[in-house]
């Protein structure tokens, strides 16, 4: 493991690793990121205190979103564990009473003809909610906020780090199908009702299953079945 006091992003930093000969499973933690990203190009807000992440796999398929949606399973986990009974709204991002508390970032990359997956894991841990942007605020909550216990960054990632191991254990030792059960399982998004973008259609309907692909399949009013990867996903109350 690497830790930094700041980098620019651990997604980056380990990305830039991997044009050295670096092993599967270095991890790249930061205290702050001055550019920390997310999903859909959006900026993920990494003042001190929270915990950013990354880590380097290498599986044989190239299953980068694949793997970032599994491991949405260990962070849930560590969040409980912690004493936050976080959900997971599909794809992966943690969420506790409609506020995200965690996220991740994962990316897919070649490298010397290698393929390489960077899996990049923010939680907001010992964070103060003002110090995230305004407009995240109200959409946001943090582990420090929900729980009147101290969690050292190192404690709660090292426990991350062994649930992580776990499960990428089995994603390589058993079939994806499997894990993918366990996901629906675990995913709070499954029987609600929600509005989904698909391609330029607005999709709205019962998020009914998770497909062997790792699609959220939703069923329409009409019953008409839609999978749903990416773009915006809305809960509906
Ligand atoms: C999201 O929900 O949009 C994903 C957020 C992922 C944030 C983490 S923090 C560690 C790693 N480095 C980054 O720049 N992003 C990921």
């Amino acid at each position: 493991m690497l830790h930094f006091d700041a980098v620019e992003s651990t997604n980056e930093t380990a990305k830039e690793l991997l044009e050295s000969d670096v092993e599967e499973g270095l991890v790249v933690w930061a205290d702050r990121q001055a550019a920390g990203r997310g999903r859909h190009g959006r900026a993920w807000a990494s003042p001190l205190g929270g915990l950013y992440a990354s880590f380097i796999l290498r599986p044989k398929e190239a299953h980068a979103w694949l793997l970032g949606l599994l491991i949405g399973m260990p962070v849930v986990k560590a969040l409980r564990h912690f004493g936050v009974f976080a959900g997971l709204k599909y794809p992966n991002d943690a969420v506790y009473q409609d506020r995200k508390i965690a996220g991740i970032l994962s990316e897919g990359v070649y490298r010397h003809d290698v393929y390489h997956v960077v899996v990049g894991i923010g939680v907001n841990t010992n964070v103060d909610l003002d110090k995230l942007p305004a407009e995240v605020q109200p959409k946001a909550t943090t582990l420090k906020r929900e729980v009147n216990l101290f969690v050292a960054n190192e404690e709660f990632l090292d426990y991350l780090l062994n649930q992580v191991d776990d499960l990428y254990s089995r994603y390589r030792n058993t079939r994806i199908e499997f894990l993918l059960k366990d996901y629906r399982g675990q995913c709070t998004t499954i029987g609600k009702r929600v509005s989904a973008m698909i391609g330029k259609d607005r999709v709205i309907g019962k998020a009914y299953d998770i497909a062997t692909n790792g699609a959220l399949v939703i069923a329409d009013d009409q019953g008409a079945k839609h999978e749903f990867f990416e773009g915006t996903l809305e809960i509906l109350k």
